[in-house]
Parts: structure tokens; C-alpha cells; sequence
């Protein structure tokens, strides 16, 4: 049984219309997004981040999953173990069909919402509608959202403020600076220490981040194949058995398809 380990990145969304950061359209406002996303852009004017994740999350939400988010989905239905570490913040992958127990959201969740100072969260998705898409069987389909009160900590303007001890809320995201959520970390680690992987594929990330390139290099360490999906080239691309210079939408659904055929059946 084949283990297998996705990491991906802002560039399997791009094709379902959600600007990278690195790219030309990620810039919101004239400003740069990797300026924006930084506890000092929210400390110094938290209202105009609230702006930029509210126009982010309703982009989310009209936008849907594509080829590539629908191609991994399949890749983690046939292989014999599988995990996705997504540096996403959208829901693109859980609504293409991946299960959340198979999926690491290793920046956080922009639809969560959290106290700056305590640990109190809100979730901007209802759970209740989930459940009833789930039993659809409508796992491509968008997700209700329902928007929090202001008491809840999610208003449709301004900056939300806490329940609890009325700090200001922010999105349940990592920004730069930040470390990265325990729990997430720790599944991950307990995947890769468990077994490595015959197949590792890197779809859509600058691999800016050293553990990206950590926790792939480690995952594929006896052999495993290491792919990279990616139009251009990467810190990651020196050490990948196989480059695919590519769209994910175009490349992922031919590579998993030839990877599901070439897997051992159950
Ligand atoms: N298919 C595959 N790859 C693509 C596509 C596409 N259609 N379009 C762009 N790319 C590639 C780009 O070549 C680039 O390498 O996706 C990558 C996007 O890079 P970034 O914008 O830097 O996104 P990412 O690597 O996910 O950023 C990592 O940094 O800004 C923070 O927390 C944020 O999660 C984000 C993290």
C-alpha cells in the first residue's frame, strides 16, 4: 500500500480564481499582501485587514474547487495512506471531497475567527449546513456561510471584538512572523514518523518556508518519488525526482490518474 503526501500551495487555487500571494494579482488596494498579512499590518490598522480577509473569504466563497482540488480528492481515496498539507486558507480541498481528518491546514482557516488575546474562536461556516451537503453528496457544491453577529465575533463591518475579554478579533490564520499551530504541526510530524511515503507530491508553493521543504524531503527519504507541480522553478525543484512545469488544473488530474493506475488494488 502506497503512503502518500501532498503539500500544496497558493497555485492549486489560482485556477479557481483566488490570487497567490506571490503572484501579479495578489496585490489588494495597491498593497502587498505579504505586508498585509502580518500582526504589525493588524496592529497598526486592523479595520483595513478585516477588509482585505472579508473581500477574501467572499472570493472564496463564490469561487469553486478545480481540476487539481478534485484530482488530489481522488489520489486520497486509492492510496493506502494518505495526508494533505495544505497552506491554504481556503475550504477548496474540503469541498472538492477530502475528509478533514486527511488534511493539514497548516496556515489556519480564513472562514475561523479568533481572539488576538485570549483563545476563544468563532467559525464563520455553519456546521449544521455542512452536515446536510455531506449527506447530499454535494461535495463540489458551495457551502452556506453564515455570517456571525457582531456579538459572535464576526460582524459585516469593523473590527469584531471578543465576547469573552473584548480584545479584537482576527481571522484564524498564520500570519508571517508567527508560529505555526501546534496541534496541525504535531499531526503532521506523526505522519512523517510514522512511515515515509513512496509518493510526495509539492503542488503550487514558492516553497519559501524551510519546513515545506523539511517535511518533504523527509517524507520521500527512502526513495519515495518527489514531484514537483509547478509552472516555474523553486527552492524545492533541485531535490525533485520528477518536475512538472505546469497549471495544477492540468497537470495534477493526468499525473493522478496514471499514479491511481499504477497502485496496488485492495
Ligand atoms: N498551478 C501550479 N502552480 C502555480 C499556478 C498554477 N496554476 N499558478 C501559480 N503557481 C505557483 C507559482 O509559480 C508560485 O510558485 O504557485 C506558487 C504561488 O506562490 P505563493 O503566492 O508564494 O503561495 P504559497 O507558496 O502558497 O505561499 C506560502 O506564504 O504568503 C504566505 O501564508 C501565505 O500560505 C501562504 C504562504
Amino acid at each position: 500500500m502506497v503512503r502518500v503526501l501532498v503539500i500544496t500551495g497558493a497555485g492549486v487555487s489560482a485556477e479557481s480564481g483566488i490570487p497567490t500571494f506571490r503572484g501579479k494579482d495578489g496585490y489588494w488596494r495597491n498593497l502587498d499582501p505579504i505586508k498585509l498579512a502580518t500582526p504589525e499590518a493588524f496592529a497598526r490598522d486592523p479595520d483595513l485587514v478585516w477588509q482585505w480577509y472579508r473581500e477574501r473569504r467572499q472570493r472564496i466563497r463564490d469561487a469553486q474547487p478545480n481540476a487539481a482540488h478534485e484530482a488530489i480528492a481522488k489520489l486520497a481515496q486509492c492510496a493506502g495512506e494518505f495526508l494533505l498539507v495544505t497552506q491554504n486558507v481556503d475550504d477548496l480541498h474540503e469541498r472538492a471531497g477530502l475528509a478533514k481528518a486527511e488534511m493539514v491546514q497548516i496556515h489556519g482557516d480564513i472562514f475561523k475567527t479568533r481572539c488576538s488575546r485570549c483563545h476563544w474562536r468563532a467559525e464563520l461556516c455553519n456546521a449544521h449546513t455542512r452536515d446536510d451537503r455531506d449527506k447530499s453528496g454535494l461535495a463540489g457544491a458551495r457551502p452556506s456561510i453564515i455570517e456571525f453577529s457582531e456579538q459572535d465575533g464576526g460582524p459585516e463591518n469593523g473590527v469584531p471584538r471578543c465576547t469573552k475579554c473584548d480584545a479584537l478579533m482576527r481571522p484564524g490564520v498564520v500570519w508571517f512572523g508567527e508560529p505555526l499551530p501546534l496541534h496541525e504541526t504535531e499531526r503532521v510530524e506523526s505522519y512523517l514518523q510514522r512511515d515515509s511515503c513512496g509518493v510526495v507530491i509539492v503542488a503550487g508553493t514558492t516553497a519559501t518556508f524551510g519546513y515545506i521543504i523539511d517535511w518533504a524531503l523527509r517524507a520521500s527519504r527512502r526513495g519515495g518519488e518527489l514531484i514537483e507541480v509547478n509552472p516555474e522553478k523553486t527552492p524545492l525543484s533541485r531535490f525533485a525526482t520528477r518536475l512538472v512545469r505546469e497549471p495544477a488544473a492540468v497537470a495534477l488530474p493526468r499525473l493522478i490518474d496514471r499514479l491511481v493506475a499504477q497502485l496496488p488494488k485492495t
